[in-house]
């Protein structure tokens, strides 16, 4: 394989994108790619350090949402050029646990920062995107469920309901907009369930496009 493919895992909090990652991974392992697994906010000693702010800061003076935007944006550039492009341009699979669909539906959407999302994105990303993103496409109900059941929230799963909604929103109105970047997963199905579609993508499309040997 002369070129790496760069995947992104998308979905609200509470769609099992994590455990559907671990599975991924595992599943082109064992078919012969070459994968390295990631995550935004981090991925970097450096963006790791800044995740942290972003998802547990908890001081009396709050974040503002142009802060929480513009920390993400810099985990993001360090991200991508020291990891992501090398790795992608080495010939490595990159899997990477959210991207810049998150920054539109929880930024954009959640804290009505669409506009500048877009700027960040053009001054950040200069056009580098994902080949392919899964979307966990998930009910309400259903993640309400799943994180209630978590011993451990972030800040951002501490918000209220109806930013909630503008997020799942926001994720469905990038899923219109990029079809054949993004392509779906019925989350509200049981684990096995997403694992058979996740098999059912890699076999389809991933191993007929991108032959490991
Ligand atoms: P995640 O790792 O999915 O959370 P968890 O630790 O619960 O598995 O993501 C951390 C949080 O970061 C998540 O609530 C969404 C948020 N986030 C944004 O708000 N914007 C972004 O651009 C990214 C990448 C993440």
């Amino acid at each position: 394989m002369k070129h790496g493919i760069f995947i992104t895992i998308e979905g609200p909090d509470g769609s099992g994108k994590t455990t559907g990652c671990d599975y991924l991974v595992e599943h082109l392992r064992q078919r012969g790619y070459d994968v390295v697994r990631t995550r935004e906010p981090g991925g970097t000693y450096l963006s790791e350090e800044i995740r942290h702010l972003i998802v547990n800061y908890d001081g009396k003076e709050g974040v503002l949402p142009l802060t929480e935007l513009l920390l993400l944006a810099a985990a993001r550039h360090q991200h991508v050029e020291t990891l992501i492009r090398p790795a992608v341009k080495s010939g490595q699979v990159v899997i990477c646990d959210r991207f810049h669909d998150s920054s539109y539906a929880y930024q954009g959407m959640g804290r009505g920062l669409v506009e500048q999302v877009h700027q960040l994105e053009t001054m950040v990303l200069k056009g580098f995107e994902p080949d392919y993103t899964l979307y966990f496409d998930v009910g309400m109900q259903t993640s309400l469920k799943r994180l209630a059941g978590r011993d451990e929230s972030n800040r951002l799963d501490r918000e209220e309901l109806d930013f909630k909604r503008r997020v799942a929103e926001g994720y469905r109105q990038r899923f219109n907009k990029h079809p054949h970047r993004m392509h779906r997963i019925d989350a509200e199905n049981s684990a096995n369930g997403v694992r058979a579609q996740l098999a059912f993508w890699v076999e389809r499309t991933l191993m007929v496009r991108h032959p490991a040997v």
